[in-house]
């Protein structure tokens, strides 16, 4: 699925690098009327531009009375909002009849950009079962609800633009309501100490060894080396230590000696 929208958008990048414009949204949209507001909006923002640098591409276009409420946005919203009304292929309503999926996704300018969060570049087309074609954000949740009213033009293959009854709102693209992928978590409760505390360091004993060994010492418990054995005598500690495997023999020779006798004592 991924892999094929890379692919898609490679060579829809591809081919839009080596185009002379085919056609002009701006004059195309200037023979109708309705639709002079949201030619300003393309103009303005230049994604006019971006459209005239593509060769098969669908303008899901407002009229006047539908545009205020995108108008109002700041202008960088308002471009990311412009963007995902243009659909990165051709589609008159024929070929949107033709769709077999009821539902099928379709890729917008916004998501060239890379800037999009999650589905935000993405659009469904839903085949509605009175036989109406409505759009929407693909993102969770987001509404299917933008109605297609009419065909105001079509040239294929190259740029067809439809009548849509209402802006298309993508979740979090206007930056005010961000999708809530944001907070952290919150348990960042520190992890206890006791589970992590890990023994010493596997390299110092082995390095220490190779410095300070006092060499044989540990062969038997009774020839422990008498500077700070102040005598471990009975013979019980045999069952206590363990077997004098190298790592064990620092350790016993070590800070634990005194520990080793002390069990000693204590059974
Ligand atoms: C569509 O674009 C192609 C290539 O850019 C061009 O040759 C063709 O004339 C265009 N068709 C129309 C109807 O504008
Ligand atoms: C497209 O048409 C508009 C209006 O006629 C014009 O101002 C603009 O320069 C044209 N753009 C290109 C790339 O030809």
């Amino acid at each position: 699925m991924s892999t094929s929208r890379v692919i898609i958008s490679a060579v829809l990048l591809l081919s839009s690098i080596a185009t002379t414009s085919a056609f002009n949204i701006t004059r195309i949209l200037e023979k109708y009327p309705e639709f002079t507001q949201f030619n300003t909006l393309l103009t303005n923002t230049k994604v006019a531009d971006q459209v005239n640098s593509r060769k098969s591409i669908t303008v899901l276009a407002l009229n006047n009375d539908r545009v205020g409420e995108i108008a109002g946005k700041q202008e960088d919203a308002l471009k990311r909002i412009l963007s995902t009304h243009i659909i990165l292929d051709y589609f008159d309503v024929l070929k949107l009849n033709k769709l077999k999926d009821t539902k099928t996704l379709l890729t917008t300018l916004y998501q060239a950009s890379g800037t999009a969060d999650d589905q935000q570049g993405f659009l469904n087309v839903v085949h509605q079962t009175g036989g109406s074609i409505v759009f929407g954000s693909a993102m969770k949740g987001a509404p299917v609800d933008a109605k297609l009213e009419a065909s105001v033009l079509s040239q294929p293959y190259n740029v067809s633009v439809l009548s849509i009854s209402k802006p298309i709102l993508a979740p979090g693209i206007d930056g005010a309501l961000r999708p809530a992928s944001a907070p952290p978590p919150k348990a960042v409760t520190a992890p206890t100490p006791s589970t992590t505390a890990s023994p010493p360091p596997a390299a110092s004993p082995e390095s220490d060894m190779i410095a300070d060994a006092p060499a044989p010492a540990t062969e038997s418990p009774t020839s422990t080396p008498p500077s700070e054995a102040p005598a471990p005598a009975d013979a019980t500690p045999a069952d206590v230590t363990p077997p004098p495997s190298a790592a064990v023999k620092q350790v016993v020779s070590g800070v634990s000696l005194g520990l080793v006798v002390a069990l000693a004592s204590f059974l």
